[in-house]
């Protein structure tokens, strides 16, 4: 099949997306197709509408890619797309959104409270301060309420410190979340629908070298530890391999989707989020998970790709 795959874009994880976009490349071709790789921009349509490709792999992560706007472009051009419909993806970026509608369907989601930039300048630093204090107890993480690779994701031990975690945020996203932290093993599951029905590879655990799986931690070989089958019991991995296939539905998520997840001591499994096109650069969790599964990653892409024009 003529393949090919975006990566790039606009977007704060534009390198990251060049680097996943590299390797599905190489994986595609691999598997015997016909790849051009693309870095999308205004001239993309005449490029799609001269080369006619049977399907796109869109490997851009971050806004444009995982936002939905690209994928509702490309369903308007009737291009097959591997991966969810651009409403599914909109669902899953939002934070807040993805949070509520898992939470709904019965998974434990971090308290949390949403914040736009607007509503913390008119309530000033001491006000955030003590709404959130009212409402959260222990350590906060602050994030964007959209984004990813943990851009503007603060860890706040400090209370003093979250006026300037938000900003932080904001620097990202007009709103920011600021939630509770679960303590607990870090891990990331990968659904995948190469064969039908959606199913999860095996559970990746992330042990830091600093304890905070930072932009650092993420791309930079050595920084963190993965264990592939994680080191957690079998009925903790198994409610949380069901907590994320829940997610994945629950969205909507289609082909491909990375749930992430905090398993706290009682084994229960909290949902962070869903990631709609997760990194699949080198260091990237879904390459270790595709591996530890006992397939390859050229085999898994291949099928995506085929299930696109099915
Ligand atoms: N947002 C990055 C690419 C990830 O989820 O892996
Ligand atoms: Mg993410």
């Amino acid at each position: 099949l003529f393949v090919v795959v975006l990566a790039g874009g606009i977007s704060h994880e534009r390198d990251v997306s060049l680097r996943s976009g590299r390797r599905v490349a190489d994986a595609l071709a691999q598997a015997g197709h016909r790849v051009e790789l693309l870095d999308p921009d205004a001239g993309l349509l005449p490029y799609l509408a001269e080369r006619r490709p049977d399907v796109v792999f869109p490997a851009l992560h971050g806004s444009s890619g995982e936002d939905g706007s690209l994928l509702e472009l490309l369903a308007a051009l009737r291009v097959p797309t591997v991966g969810s419909t651009g409403a599914a993806a909109r669902r899953a970026w939002s934070k807040p959104i993805a949070t509520s509608l898992v939470a709904e369907a019965g998974v434990a989601v971090p308290e949390s409270i949403v914040l736009s930039h607007e509503a913390f300048r008119e309530l000033g630093a001491a006000s955030v301060l003590r709404v959130v204090r009212d409402a959260l107890d222990g350590d906060l993480v602050v994030k964007p309420a959209s984004g990813g690779s943990a851009q503007g994701v603060t860890i706040v031990e400090d209370p003093t410190e979250l006026p300037r975690a938000m900003v932080d945020a904001f620097t990202y996203d007009d709103v920011a979340v600021v939630e509770r932290r679960v303590v607990g093993t870090e891990l990331a599951i990968a659904v995948v629908e190469d064969d039908g029905a959606p199913r999860a590879l095996t559970a990746v655990e992330i042990v830091p070298s600093t304890g905070v799986y930072s932009f650092q931690e993420r791309y930079n070989a050595g920084e963190t530890t993965f264990f592939a089958p994680c080191r957690l019991d079998a009925d903790s991995v198994a409610r949380a391999t069901e907590a994320a296939l829940l997610a994945h539905r629950t969205l909507g998520l289609r082909d491909l989707s990375r749930v992430d997840l905090i398993v706290d001591d009682a084994g229960t499994p909290w949902f962070l989020e869903a990631n709609v096109l997760p990194g699949l650069t080198e260091t990237s969790l879904v390459p270790l998970a595709i591996e530890a599964s006992e397939t390859d990653a050229a085999s898994v892409y291949d099928a995506l790709v085929r299930a696109a024009i099915s």
